[in-house]
This record gives structure tokens, sequence and C-alpha cells, in this order.
């Protein structure tokens, strides 16, 4: 395939629909292999480097495992505290320093083009894993992957999108993967967590049908699939605001057993709220499965751009 091979993941309009599909085909490849295998061989001597400036678990261990499970090897900066960053280190300085050791950085960072900044900086791939309130182009990815498995197809789907729009990198990023399928968006948010309007404006310009709406109620009673995000408390300036609109929207187990009965709900996690335990056990309650589904994604993504695949 070769299309990715030594390129950047930072943004989820880079990708073109070949590109996409090589992605899904990819770690569809290694979701098999992996079963079949339990490791798989094909980064043996490669080295990923994390450096997350901000708190994950799922993206962070995922990369991490993904590595290891290709036969790979990971080293990481650990916390802000403990690196040289606690010393005023910035991160290009950063960046430079862990490219002498590694074959491929993933990056997360509270600054919206944190990671193009480094992209721009060094010479080996690398790969947002969360730019503030900016993008999350691998959780869009392993989105995609996740509601082609849940839903069988990714074509003309109507997809509603709830909670912090404005802020939520992952909503950013899924809307730009999923606008090559043709899909009809439901934005449900607070009028004041809206989704960008250049954002909202370029899924038009691409064809998707956008509708914007507090009732989440109206929205996902017309769709296939509803996605829950958290209300983001650290992109408020204000945390009287975050405690007006947090619990804007919950969904529960009596709201979803209204829907379409083969309704799939996913949340990029962690949760908060927004979701109540009691919807964990709904058949359509994907979201753990979407969290394994994330390494299978990240190998592809790894082998694709360290040229394996
Ligand atoms: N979905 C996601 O980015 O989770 P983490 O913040 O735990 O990495």
């Amino acid at each position: 395939m070769g299309t990715l091979k030594n390129k950047d993941i930072l943004h989820g309009n880079q990708f073109t629909r070949k590109e996409i599909d090589a992605i899904v085909r990819t770690a569809a490849q290694m979701e098999k292999e992996l079963k079949g295998k339990g490791s798989l061989n094909l980064l043996k001597g490669k080295i990923l480097v994390t450096l997350f400036f901000e708190p994950s678990t799922r993206t962070r261990l995922s990369f991490e495992a993904a590595m290891q499970r290709l036969g790979g090897g990971v080293i990481s900066m650990g916390s802000v505290e403990g690196s040289s960053v606690a010393k005023g280190e910035t991160l290009t300085d950063t960046a430079q320093t862990v490219a002498q050791y590694a074959d491929v950085i993933v990056v997360r960072h509270p600054r919206i083009g944190s990671a193009k900044e480094v992209a721009d900086t060094v010479s080996i791939p690398v790969i947002n894993a969360g730019d503030g309130a900016g993008q999350h182009p691998t959780q869009a990815l392993l989105d995609l992957y996740t509601i082609r498995k849940e839903l069988g197809t990714l074509k003309n789907l109507s997809i509603t999108l709830v909670g912090d729009l404005k802020n939520g990198r992952t909503v950013h990023a899924l809307v730009e993967v999923l606008s090559h399928f043709g899909a009809s968006f439901y934005f449900v948010s607070p009028a004041i967590l809206r989704m960008p309007e250049e954002i909202a404006a370029r899924m038009r310009e691409k064809g998707c049908m956008v509708t914007e709406t507090e009732d989440l109620a109206l929205a996902a009673s017309k769709s296939d699939l509803v996605y829950m995000t958290r209300i983001q408390k650290e992109r408020f300036a204000d945390q009287s605001e975050y405690e007006k609109l947090k619990g804007s929207y919950i969904l529960n187990r009596e709201f979803v057993e209204r829907l379409n009965k083969k309704i799939t709900i996913l949340h990029p996690l962690p949760r908060v709220d927004e979701i109540n335990p009691d919807v964990d056990s709904y058949p359509g309650a994907a979201y753990f499965r979407q969290m394994r589904n994330g390494v299978y994604v990240r190998m592809a993504l790894l082998a694709l751009v360290l040229g394996k695949r």
C-alpha cells in the first residue's frame, strides 16, 4: 500500500478515501492475525516514544500495547514533572531529543497545533494523540473502524454527536473521516458548546446534512448511532460555567430502550456522568468494544507509517 509510509498523522481531514480504506483493511488484518498468534514481529527493532503532556489512559496504553503486540519497543517521557520539561525545556527541544532515540513519536499536548509543531521539527513520523481542543485523528479512525464493525457499513449513516462539541477533539476529527461516506449529522450541544462553525460549514460543503439542535431525544430518534462525549471541564476558563453545563445530557437505560432497537452507542471515554452504567449491558452499547478496537487501528497506523504494511 505504502501511501502512509513516513507520513505524520495529525488531522482528521488529511486522509484520502483510499487511505482510510487502507487503514480499515490493515486494522482488520491486525485483528485477525492477533487473534491467531497473540503477537506479531512486524516492528521488531523499532521504538515508539510516547510524549503525553495531558492525562491519558486509553490512547497512551493502547499505543504502547499496539507497539508491543507488533514486536517493537516503547519508551515514554513519563510525567511532565518527572522530565526535563519541568526544567523549562521546550516542546520542540523535547521532540528533537526523543527523535534521537525512537522511530515514531506519539504526542498529546494541550495546545492546538502542537503535534504539527513537533512534526515540523523532526524527520520521523509523528502521531497526534490529541492537541488540546483541536484534533484526535487516531480516535476518529478507531471510531470509524468500530462503526463499520457494529453497523456493517459506513455509508449514509445518521449520526448524533452529543456534548461538548466546541472543545471535543474526538468529534472534530470524527466528522472529518465520516464525511467521506455521505453522513447526516445531528450536532447536539448546549448553545455555548456548539460545533465550531468552520467544521460545520466544511461538512455542509462536503455534502453532509448537518442539523444543530439542543434536543437529544429528537436527534437520537432519527439516528443509527449516538456518539456521547464528556463536557470538558479542563477546557473551561470559568469553572462556574462548567458547573452550569455539566450533566446537560445523560443517557440512561430507559431513554435508550425507547430508541431504534438497532441503535449503537459510542463514547471515546472517559465518561463522567453522561452514560449511566445501566446502559453498559445494552446490546448496542459498544464503547468498551470501541476501546479494544483502538489497539488494532493503532497497530495498523504504526505498521503503515513505518512502512511495514
Ligand atoms: N479516548 C481517549 O482519548 O481517552 P484517554 O484520554 O484516556 O486517552
